[in-house]
């Protein structure tokens, strides 16, 4: 009968310089849990639909069945923009009064900058979050530091609160004053609400992707990098990120390791320093999981070759 099995999603994050291997991993990631039986939906947020080009197949903004179990979205960034625009449009002017509460470094809503488009893209992601139809949602593209930083916001919207609440004390007898001889009467209670809601609304959302997010259980955070000095660098800078919002990282997985071919001097060079770099890995990354996947000469596109690595990515 109408069995319904609770299911608690789990999520897959993938972190890491533009053209490491996101992608490829994550739809690779995406394929292996499918075949394994788990409904999964991969979700991209990626304007040039690299995941698109992945699955060789045309996914767009509805999420689309590639096959049993799998689903994907492509989010147009610009329309979640338009979107998240129009809902937080009743907002907007009050913006600016944000600015003197010492929340301007968590909105950055001066026009077009980028932080909006960001938080538009932390909102779908958030909304994807709250989700209970998969048992696996794979993200292609993991939230950056800019964008965690709306973690902070229910921190910040409480001591936004408290100020408030400082502020009216201060001035409530001034304002009981004004009230007496200003014709203005009593705000309506909608007028009282506006704002507040939503912002509660926001918040519980906010508070319970930060339980997700950093519940080893429920979210596997990887980041993938490639055996050279910049990638690197790129994911230190990644997981002190993370560390600071407690965010646990999974795995390292090392992607594009040139493999040995004693003809090919050049190779072999490239080789021998890729495992200097892969020395540097295992030394600033100690006590996490390192994977490796080696460089392919086909491009990885299209099922055969996401399986492939999928496999890599089984191994231990
Ligand atoms: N191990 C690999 N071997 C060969 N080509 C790879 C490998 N990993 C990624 N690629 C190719 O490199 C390009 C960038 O990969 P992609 O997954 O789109 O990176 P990102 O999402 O990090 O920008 C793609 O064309 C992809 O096919
Ligand atoms: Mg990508």
């Amino acid at each position: 009968m109408l069995s319904l099995k609770k299911r608690k999603t789990e999520f897959f994050l993938f972190g890491g310089k533009g053209g490491v291997g996101k992608t490829s991993v994550a739809a690779a990631t995406a394929l292996h849990f499918a075949e394994s039986g788990k409904k999964t939906l991969i979700i991209s947020t990626d304007p040039a639909h690299s995941l698109s080009d992945s699955f060789e197949t045309k996914i767009g903004g509805e999420i689309r069945k590639l096959r049993k179990n799998l689903f994907a979205v492509e989010i147009d960034p610009k329309k979640a923009m338009k979107e998240y625009k129009e809902k937080i449009a009743p907002q907007m002017e009050k913006m600016d009064f944000l600015k003197g509460l010492g929340l301007e470094d968590t909105f950055d809503f001066a026009g077009n900058t980028p932080g909006i488009d960001e938080l538009a893209a932390f909102d779908k992601f958030l909304q994807y979050m709250q989700s209970k139809d998969y048992d696996i949602i794979v993200f292609d593209t993991a939230p950056t530091g800019h964008t965690l930083r709306f973690l902070s916001l229910p921190d910040v919207l409480d001591s936004w609160v408290g100020k408030m609440i400082n502020l009216r004390m201060k001035f409530s007898g001034v304002i009981n004053t004004f009230k007496k001889i200003l014709p203005f009467g009593e705000p309506k209670e909608e007028e009282k609400k506006l704002g507040t809601e939503q912002l509660e609304a926001m918040k519980s959302r906010i508070e319970e992707a930060k339980g997700i997010l950093s519940d080893k259980q429920r979210t596997h955070f990887n980041l993938v990098t490639i055996p050279e000095a910049m990638s690197i660098y790129e994911s230190e800078r990644s997981l002190s990120i993370l560390r600071e919002y407690s965010i646990p990282v999974e795995n390292i997985i090392v992607n594009q390791l040139i493999p040995e071919n004693r003809k090919c001097p050049f190779c072999t060079e490239k080789r021998r320093i890729q495992s200097e770099r892969m020395e540097e890995i295992r030394k600033k990354f100690r006590g996490y999981n390192v994977q490796k996947i080696p460089l392919y000469k086909e491009e990885v596109k299209g099922f055969g070759m996401l399986e492939k690595v999928g496999k890599e990515l089984q191994k231990k």
